[in-house]
């Protein structure tokens, strides 16, 4: 099978409703989506990514009242997140409704719920008639595409079809947010701030994302998003360490000293500019790029801990992680 790249939404709606598998942008990163209520079209998801089937999708529609109907209970502060920010990069992890497969929510009593921002992708999801289950459109353990080529590039051999929809406009996975025992806690940061879910429940939230064998959300172990080279992270105002000549850096704004001049070095810089957002858009690029070259080493500064420099960092460690 070679994946046809398209624009039309029908066509893209007409191949779900059959039951194939359609890469869909967003504006976090492209899903590979399905029927979710159709059974062996998600097993097909876990069989082309070769992803592990204890690990969870994430269902979508084109509305909080589509998605949220999915849901047995909807805590008041789910409700509060919905309206403020969908459709947008945040997903919430609540009780789910009978008719959820098991397969989708991998044997959980909750499922993971989200309204992405994208106008072909909102079409498309107001033209069925069914949630569409979308898993980032990677292979298991590799970085997330932000662009249709990079779809292609990756699974091309194993959809049936890519619905191009340009860049993703935020370049990172949504934040996830859950409910255990009735507590507002993020379980992935992502491309929604932290801070922006405090200031809309109007108090500070827990962030728990484990990076052990028994991560909170099932799918962040804690190597993930891998270049597949040798990777290190360095502190902000840390030290570069000794390094083999031709290897990697990525950097972050203008003044960093340790590596200007540097002709041994290869460097990336996530925005010149200092800019998070921009850095998040571009992260997962220059993490492909890097995979595809030679370098005896890579060398990534964390970015500052603040807004959306979280999940950088998150991402960053993950892809710099042993095991
Ligand atoms: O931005 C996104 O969220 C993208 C786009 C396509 O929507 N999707 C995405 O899906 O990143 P995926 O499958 O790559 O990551 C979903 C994460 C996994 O870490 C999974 O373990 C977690 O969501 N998850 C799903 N259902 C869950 C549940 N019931 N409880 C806790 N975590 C859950
Ligand atoms: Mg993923």
């Amino acid at each position: 099978m070679t994946a046809i790249t398209i624009q039309s939404v029908p066509l893209a709606a007409k191949a779900l409703r059959k039951g194939e598998l359609v890469a869909i942008p967003t504006e976090t990163v492209y899903g590979l989506g399905a029927n979710a209520l159709n059974q062996s079209a998600v097993a097909n998801i876990f069989a082309a990514k070769n992803r592990p089937s204890f690990d969870p999708l994430i269902i979508h529609q084109s509305s909080a009242d589509r998605i949220l109907a999915y849901a047995r209970e909807i805590p008041p502060e789910a409700r509060l997140l919905a309206d403020a920010i969908w459709p947008g990069p945040l997903t919430l992890v609540l009780p789910k409704q009978e008719s959820v497969p098991d397969l989708v929510s991998a044997g959980l009593s909750t499922v993971a719920l989200r309204v992405p921002n994208h106008p072909l992708t909102l079409e498309l999801l107001e033209a069925v008639d069914f949630p569409v289950a979308a898993p980032s459109a990677n292979p298991f353990g590799f970085v997330s595409p932000t662009t249709a080529q990079h779809v292609k590039d990756q699974l091309g051999d194993k959809i049936d079809y890519i619905l191009d929809g340009g860049a993703c406009r935020v370049g990172l996975e949504s934040t996830i947010v859950g409910f255990p025992n009735g507590v507002a806690t993020v379980l992935r940061k992502g491309g929604l701030a932290v801070e922006k879910i405090e200031e809309i429940l109007g108090h500070s939230v827990e962030v728990k994302t484990h990076s052990n064998s028994r991560p909170e959300a099932p799918g962040m172990l804690s190597r993930h998003y891998s270049p597949g080279v040798a990777m290190l992270i360095v502190e902000e105002s840390a030290s570069l360490p000794a390094y083999p000549a031709g290897s990697a850096a990525i950097i972050f704004g203008k003044d960093n000293k340790l590596v200007a001049g540097d002709s041994e070095l290869n460097v990336f810089n996530l925005s010149p500019s200092g800019d998070l957002n921009e850095a998040a858009r571009t992260l997962f690029a220059v993490l492909r790029t890097i995979s595809q070259g030679n370098y005896p080493l890579v060398m990534a500064f964390s970015v500052p801990e603040e807004g959306l420099g979280l999940a950088i960092n998150d991402r960053l460690r993950r892809a710099a992680a042993r095991e």
